[in-house]
């Protein structure tokens, strides 16, 4: 019997952090409000060069150190996102590129909030079934691109970042025990970006109104957060015959200090047992569990056989959970280590390589015509454009000694 076991983790967050003081002084809003009502002090945003695809990469080349993995050995790459750099193609792909993973299948997974559990439940029934032995899953999410910063019910609540684990095959036990992926469509208006897609393509209306920024109501989505996110845990408990005494980590979706509270009440679960860092980086979304893991890991709150649930929840509406029995940090050479950097730079030199093999094709035997990417800089920006993120802190030196 193959167990799919997770052996590397790794986390990127943007080095800007913007306070609840700052977001005090941009809407009408207070310190206190959002503590209060949300848990979150901080929040980190992405500078104009950054997107889902370059967090992300960040966050897999630190996974794949922690795990001794190759990127050539890598058989696939599932994103979870709600905030790719484009429609299409998937961010999953330019992360294989730049990574140099010239074996690994690689796509998207779009269930916001959820969307880290559903890739994770994907990648370990893939390994469990022989098809895949060595898988990377991400969480990324740059939501301050996607955020009304005049709407104060939503712009204070969310945070930019990526997360990543690596998931190898064994045949000990242990890893991702049992899974749980659930929907309810009825809930799609709660939390929504109503316009960019192909229902409500971006107009000049379009973006006066806002249509093309996070839309929630928030009472719904925290009622809705409320009633699965125990249950799912439950079930997850179950499904793996686990009794919730027997968890040594609880890590929720982190959205509202008060949810996870809540859930935590219901569980039976005690506050030690649950892994929060919601003050720090608010709701980032797909990102927000695997960031949560890698710190939980580096900060020793993880050891070997601990029994940790992972309960996600969000737009969709979606909700999931995994319970996955801690496994064996890998023996990471050094030699490796250096080898693995000289692959990053091998892979950028293949990628151009077969960028300019495709151009040479098409001059000796296509159109001639320029490809359509020239359009597109290099940080992802259209030609011309700044991204226009409001001014937010540097981190101070103890912020960011504590991470
Ligand atoms: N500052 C000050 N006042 C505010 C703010 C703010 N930032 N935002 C709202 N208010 C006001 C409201 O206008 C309202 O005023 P009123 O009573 O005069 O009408 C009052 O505060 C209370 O508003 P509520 O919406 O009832 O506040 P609530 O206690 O429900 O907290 C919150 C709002 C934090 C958004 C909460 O509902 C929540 O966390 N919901 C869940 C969100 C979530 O979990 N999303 C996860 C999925 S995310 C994803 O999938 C991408």
């Amino acid at each position: 019997m193959r167990y799919a076991h997770i052996i590397g983790w790794g986390k990127y967050l943007p080095q800007r952090v913007m306070t609840n003081d700052d977001l005090a002084r941009m809407v009408d809003t207070s310190d206190g409000w959002i503590r209060e009502r949300t848990g979150i002090r901080t929040r980190h945003i992405a500078a104009d060069h950054e997107t889902t695809a370059s967090m992300s990469i960040a966050a897999a080349r630190a996974a794949l150190d922690r795990a001794g993995v190759s990127p050539s050995e890598l058989d696939l790459i599932i994103v979870a996102t709600a905030t790719p750099d484009h429609i299409f193609p998937a961010t999953a792909c330019l992360v294989q590129d730049a990574l140099g993973a010239a074996h690994a299948g690689a796509f998207d997974l779009s269930a916001a909030c959820s969307g880290f559990v559903y890739a994770l439940s994907m990648a370990a029934d893939r390994i469990r079934a022989g098809n895949a032995n060595t898988a990377l899953v991400i969480g990324a999410e740059t939501l301050s691109r996607i955020i009304n910063w005049n709407d104060r019910s939503t712009c204070v609540l969310f945070g930019d970042g990526a997360g990543a684990v690596v998931l190898q095959g064994s045949d000990q036990p242990g890893g991702v025990l049992s899974t749980l992926l659930r929907a309810d469509g009825s809930g799609s208006d709660l939390l929504i970006v109503p316009a960019g897609g192909c229902k409500l393509p971006l107009t000049l209306e379009v973006l006066t109104r806002q249509l093309h920024t996070l839309h929630m109501n928030g009472r719904e989505v925290y009622r809705f957060a409320s009633r699965v996110l125990d249950r799912a845990a439950r079930e997850v408990m179950h499904k793996a015959g686990w009794t919730s005494d027997q968890v040594d980590l609880f890590v929720p979706h982190q959205a509202n200090l008060r949810i996870i509270e809540s859930a935590a009440r219901a569980l039976n679960i005690p506050m030690e047992k649950v892994f929060c860092n919601i003050e720090h980086y608010g709701n980032t979304s797909a990102a927000s569990i695997p960031i949560a893991l890698a710190e939980a890991a580096e900060s020793g709150r993880l050891r070997v056989r601990d029994r940790v649930i992972i309960v996600g929840f969000g737009a969709g509406l979606t909700w999931a959970a995994a319970a996955i029995e801690w496994s064996e940090p890998q023996a990471v050479s050094r030699s490796r280590w250096v080898l693995r950097r000289m692959s990053y730079g091998l892979a950028g030199v293949r990628s151009r390589a077969r960028r300019l093999l495709r151009r040479l094709e098409d001059r000796l035997f296509g159109s001639g015509d320029p490809p359509p990417t020239t359009l597109i800089p290099k940080n992802g920006a259209a030609q011309g454009e700044r991204h226009s993120t409001p001014s937010v802190s540097e981190p101070s030196q103890a912020e960011a000694q504590a991470r």
